[in-house]
Order: structure tokens, then sequence, then C-alpha cells
């Protein structure tokens, strides 16, 4: 069975003492994960050594840097290569996230290159996906989140792929309160697997975990999580609340 898994996406949100206490509230609860199950904590570059120190404590958790860079290494001041986040043991990193798309101008060969650095240094990516409000309107998501799979990703080859973790998250959905549907959720989630399988084959395609994003929380996570082709969630906002994230990696399928 595909890994389900629960991703946080703390942003650029709390201070380390704050998050320090957020992973002690979580990592205080008892959870008693199936093989297939796991959890991941996407936090602030400064803060993954420390956090990683909670998340090393329970098996099948694990740290994610939300970005990495663009170019190997040199002369890119502020940047964090994928090499570095490796030297850390840092196992997974978010790549292609709506809200760096859309601020920081990353394109989609800028995207490509990011995946290409995160495979050479063993990181495993969490590729993010998902169409603006315009689209979902004129019913043409089908298409675009097609357009976005092959521009970034159908480069690489089925033995990369296999590693992959991918996003869906509506962008209108992000941060907004408004949910997809399970139905809209459901049905893109096999739409992606589908173009998967017909690039290639089916069993790479039943081995990728895909995720839903966009205001989960822990009211709606075991119904949206229910769904067949859904094999977790990427939370932001609700991620920042202990009791929250708690009961969402626990509404994940065993
Ligand atoms: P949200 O964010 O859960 O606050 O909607 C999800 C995300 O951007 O990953």
């Amino acid at each position: 069975m595909r890994k389900q898994i629960a991703a946080a996406n703390w942003k650029m949100n709390l201070t380390l003492d704050a998050g320090e206490k957020l992973m002690t509230e979580i990592m205080s609860s008892s959870f008693a994960l199936s093989e297939n199950q796991c959890a991941v904590f996407a936090v602030p570059f400064p803060y993954l050594i420390n956090i990683k120190k909670h998340s090393d404590k329970e098996n099948n958790f694990f740290i994610a840097a939300q970005n990495c860079g663009a170019e190997k290494s040199g002369a890119y001041t502020g940047e964090v290569s994928a090499e570095m986040l490796n030297s850390i043991d840092i196992p997974y990193v978010l790549i292609g996230h709506s809200e760096r798309r859309e601020y920081y101008g990353e394109t989609k060969d800028i995207l490509s290159k990011k995946l290409d650095l995160a495979l050479e240094n063993n990181l495993k990516p969490i590729f993010c996906c998902g169409e603006p409000l315009q689209i979902r309107e004129a019913e043409t998501q089908n298409n675009y989140i097609e357009t976005q799979l092959q521009q970034s990703l159908f480069h690489l080859d089925a033995t990369e792929i296999k590693d992959f973790v991918i996003a869906y998250e509506p962008i209108w959905a992000i941060g907004t309160g408004r949910t997809a549907s399970t139905a809209q959720a459901q049905d893109m989630h096999a739409h992606i697997r589908k173009l998967i399988a017909e690039k290639y084959g089916k069993e790479v395609a039943e081995s990728i975990s895909i995720l839903y994003g966009g205001s989960v929380k822990a009211a709606n996570a075991a119904e949206i999580f229910s769904q067949p082709d859904v094999d977790g969630g990427l939370v932001g906002g609700a991620s920042l609340v202990a009791e929250e994230f708690t009961t969402i990696i626990k509404s994940l399928k065993k």
C-alpha cells in the first residue's frame, strides 16, 4: 500500500521557542502509526536541526525543508542548496508550492532544476501543483495540472519519480477556509494518477502518494483522506495547532 502522509507546512510562522513547544506537544501524543503512515514537518530553514531532534524521537516522523536553491552552489546569497540539506540529513523538500511560484517567480524551468538537484542529493521531493480559481471556474483544471506535471516533472525517468510525493493544492482553497469537496479532490487525484500511469506505467502510479492541500483541518481530514486516491494531506494553518495536527495525523488511512 502507498504511504499515507500528514505533512505540516509551517510556512513563515512561529519562533523557534514556539516551534519547539508545538513539537513537544505533538510528540507527547501517543501515536501508533502503521508502517504505511508517516508525519512530515516542513519547517523554516533555521529550525531544521532543532526540530529534527523532536521528529527523530518517533518512527515514521520526518522533517522537510520548505524549499531549496535552483543552483548547485556558489555566489547565491541567501539561498540554501539541496546538498546542504542532505548534509544535515533532511529527507524531504517541498518544491513548487504555489506561494513560491506566485511571490518568488518560480517558473517551470526553475522548478525542474530544483527537482533534479533534490534527487541528485537524495532528497524526496514533495512536488506541489494546483490551479487558480479562474481555471477551476472555467473547468479547465485537468489540462492545467497536466501541463504543470509535464513542464516540471515528466523529464524524469521512472526510477526517479518512484520516490516522489505529489501534493495537489487548489490555490483557491489555500488559507481560505474553502476546501475542495471530497469529489473534487478524488477526481483530481485520480486524474494525476492516470497521467502518471500513462507516462510511467501503472505500478509507478500506484506507488506514488498524492496528498491533498487546502484548508485541511481536524474537522475535515478523515473525510478527505478516506477517498481512494487521497493519500493524506499537506497542511498549513491547522499544522500550527498541536491538537489540530495530532487529529489530522490520526485521520490517515491505516
Ligand atoms: P492551508 O495551507 O492548510 O493553510 O490552506 C496549505 C498549504 O499551503 O500547504
